[in-house]
């Protein structure tokens, strides 16, 4: 099997990059050294703000194996939005090329997957984290209640939560993906058809691909199921 490198980062976005290229021309040094200083900064902020929530989930998780001997999360992943993608969203929003606009205006730049081993865990480490007094949710899509037609499955939640700088506090949006391992499994391999364009290949394997959703739904249902039986045996 061959491993594709993707162009995506190459020829993506050229109106965003259009329009910065523009933005260089009309400005002048001093304006643009300005706009690269905030983003700097901006970009430290939502690195941070991700490491205050996979810092609580993670004395939580603690928590628990030190209560009950038992990990509601199997592990942390986490991601800061590319500035290739920042300006891709922002034009795709057609809303202005600016630090102050991608904190107005995306919910996504800090980035934590929380992958849980049963369903159950999905569910207690949302409420768990969302009653801290310093996080508001902000927004709250459920995904396995509600798949999505194409059969994606997750928890999505849109937190706020405070990062402490030298002079003072900003609330900062970061958006938490919640799921099982089952789930991830699926997601990822149903991510990569994205990229597919042959579309009468595409449309055979989307099926394909919906199917397995619902086996996978179905496994994971037995899966919690077996484990609450083995708990009350215990
Ligand atoms: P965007 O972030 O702009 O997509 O808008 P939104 O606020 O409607 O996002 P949503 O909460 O639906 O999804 C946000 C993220 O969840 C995406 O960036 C993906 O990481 C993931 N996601 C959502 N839907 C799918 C899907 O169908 N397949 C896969 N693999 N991932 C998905
Ligand atoms: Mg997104």
């Amino acid at each position: 099997m061959k491993f594709k490198r993707k162009s995506k980062e190459l020829d993506a976005a050229p109106g965003a990059l259009a329009t910065v290229q523009q933005l260089l021309a009309e400005d002048t040094g001093q304006q643009v050294m300005e706009q690269m200083f905030k983003f700097v900064e901006m970009e430290h902020l939502y690195e941070s703000a991700i490491r205050e929530v996979k810092t609580k989930l993670e004395i939580l998780d603690s928590e628990f194996r030190t209560k009950y001997s038992y990990n509601p999360i199997h592990h942390i992943e986490d991601r800061l939005k590319s500035p290739q993608s920042i300006l891709e969203k922002l034009q795709r929003k057609g809303v202005p090329f600016s630090v102050q606009s991608v904190k107005d205006n995306l919910q996504d730049v800090a980035g934590v997957r929380v992958i849980c081993n049963y369903i159950e865990d999905i569910y207690t480490v949302a409420d768990l984290l969302t009653a801290q007094d310093d996080v508001n949710l902000i927004k709250r899509k459920d995904y396995i209640d509600s798949p999505k037609p194409n059969g994606y499955r997750s928890l999505h939640l849109v937190i706020e939560t405070p990062v402490y700088l030298s002079d003072k506090k900003e609330m900062v949006n970061v958006e938490v993906q919640i799921r099982t391992i089952a789930m991830d499994f699926w997601a990822s391999l149903e991510h990569e058809l994205k990229y597919k364009s042959d579309t009468d290949v595409s449309a055979e394997l989307a099926s394909q691909l919906r199917d397995c959703a619902e086996t996978i739904a179905a496994t994971d249902k037995k899966m919690q199921q077996i484990y609450k039986t083995l708990k009350e045996i215990d």
